[in-house]
């Protein structure tokens, strides 16, 4: 078992959706338990990944809840948490609580989405519920969606008045507009791919989450900065543990794994927004995760269609589904020396929990609920095409070779995914927040 800073050998007994014992010197009498002997495997916390699109409603053609929750349990994620760029996207109380009734119709993980934030509609966001919506998320650079919050005022009173966690993409308009620009006099139609991250550069993202943090702070706003891209942008966040933190950060998955030597050979298919940077930004945001700067890892899980990936610079749009190997990647990275075992557990599992207020999921504790994923460390396997559950039906990550592989996943003490093969008769379920 991986939990709490520490690898050991322990069993756990599970009852109906949730854990009834962890013990190291074995389970005593479980009379009628099922048992299932695991030696040689690792038994995680289920991940809880704070930021994915899977684009329902509207947007199905990319991605549905269906899917993308599949997708989320074949990769031992156990919890999102979705943004709100769908169609119609989720700007009033009751476009929120439509997706809460799909999610419980379709989803096999547990589910939470934002309430999203538009120049005109901060009556509406301040009468989020905290206890059962995950928080507010506003777009403070464009991207899938055109959702934007560019009217200084209405960023100050959000900033002001917001009562709950407020997630953002930080990316400063003005900046990627005039960068854009220049691209567009240099190279006319055919801008290479290898543009984006001078187009979507450092400075963009940095003025912007430099002008955001500074806000939080003036406010007392609780700020979590989503996927952070730059070296330069670590500054602004406090090392150490999470504790008593206003101000959190996000990295995702991409920008731990890829860097920008890698649209020479992956082309669109890693065009996201922020971009892949250099391997100097890559390697400050894996130093961020371990100094604490960087308090969650997530994905940003993000699907279009190949079609619309194979459209040139300017109109392909950005994001990649990665949900499904979000966790085989950071166990990867752990067996190159990047990250401990346990440091995987820490930011994909049990800081999502702490972040987000979660009492009883994150870890593998007595009375938490049964969210489990079984992995093998040493089973190699290649991402092909065929083993995908995403609904857009490709990866970035196609080709690549893992050494750890998810054998299992329990929801809420329901075995939601085993050798191969989802159950997608499993539901999740909406997550509560203790605040
Ligand atoms: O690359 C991205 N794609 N970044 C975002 O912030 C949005 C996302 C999307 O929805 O496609």
């Amino acid at each position: 078992m991986v939990n709490e800073g520490c690898t050991f050998r322990a069993d756990v007994l599970v009852h109906g959706d949730r854990i009834e014992r962890v013990a190291t010197e074995g389970i005593g009498n479980a009379r009628g338990a099922k048992e299932i002997i695991a030696t040689r495997h690792h038994l995680l916390p289920g991940a809880i990944d704070d930021q994915v699109h899977f684009r329902e409603p509207g947007l199905t053609h990319k991605e549905d809840i269906a899917h993308g929750s599949a997708a989320a349990a074949a990769g031992g994620i156990t919890t999102f948490m979705e943004m709100p760029n769908t169609k119609p996207q989720t700007l009033t109380q009751e476009l929120l609580e439509k997706k809460y009734k799909l999610g419980a119709m379709s989803s096999v993980v547990n589910f939470s989405f934002y309430m999203g934030v538009a120049n005109d509609n901060l009556d509406e966001v301040l009468r989020t519920d905290t206890r059962t919506v995950c928080g507010l998320k506003a777009f403070l650079g464009s991207s899938t969606g055109n959702m934007l919050v560019d009217d200084p005022l209405t960023l100050d009173q959000l900033f002001r008045q917001a009562h709950m966690l407020l997630a953002i993409h930080a990316e400063d308009e003005g900046t990627i507009r005039e960068n854009m620009r220049m691209a567009v006099a240099r190279w006319g139609e055919d801008i290479p791919v290898e543009e984006h991250p001078c187009i979507r550069s450092a400075e963009a993202c940095y003025l912007s989450s430099s002008h955001a943090v500074a806000l939080a702070k003036e406010h007392g706003t609780r700020l979590h900065v989503l996927h952070i891209s730059t070296a330069e942008e670590l500054a602004l966040f406090a090392p150490g543990p999470l504790i008593g933190k206003r101000i959190t950060a996000e990295a995702c998955v991409h920008h731990l794994w890829f860097t920008d030597a890698d649209y020479h050979t992956r082309g669109t298919l890693i065009k996201w927004n922020p971009a892949v940077k250099s391997n100097a930004d890559r390697e400050a945001i894996r130093q961020g995760v371990k100094e604490g700067r960087i308090d969650v890892v997530a994905t940003d899980h993000a699907p279009h269609t190949l079609e619309e990936k194979a459209m040139p610079y300017g109109r392909c749009p950005s994001g990649g589904p990665l949900v499904q190997h979000a966790l085989p990647a950071m166990l990867e990275l752990a067996r190159q020396g990047v990250f401990t075992l346990e440091q995987v557990v820490e930011k994909m599992c049990h800081a999502p929990a702490r972040l987000f207020n979660i009492s009883d999921r994150g870890f593998i504790r007595e009375g938490h609920k049964a969210d489990l994923v079984l992995v093998d460390l040493d089973a190699p396997w290649t991402v092909t095409r065929d083993g995908l559950w995403s609904k857009c039906g490709w990866s970035p990550f196609e080709g690549q070779r893992f050494h750890s592989r998810v054998l299992r996943t329990w929801v809420n003490g329901r075995l939601a995914y085993a050798d191969g093969k989802v159950d997608t008769g499993v539901r999740g379920e909406r997550v509560r927040f203790e605040r």
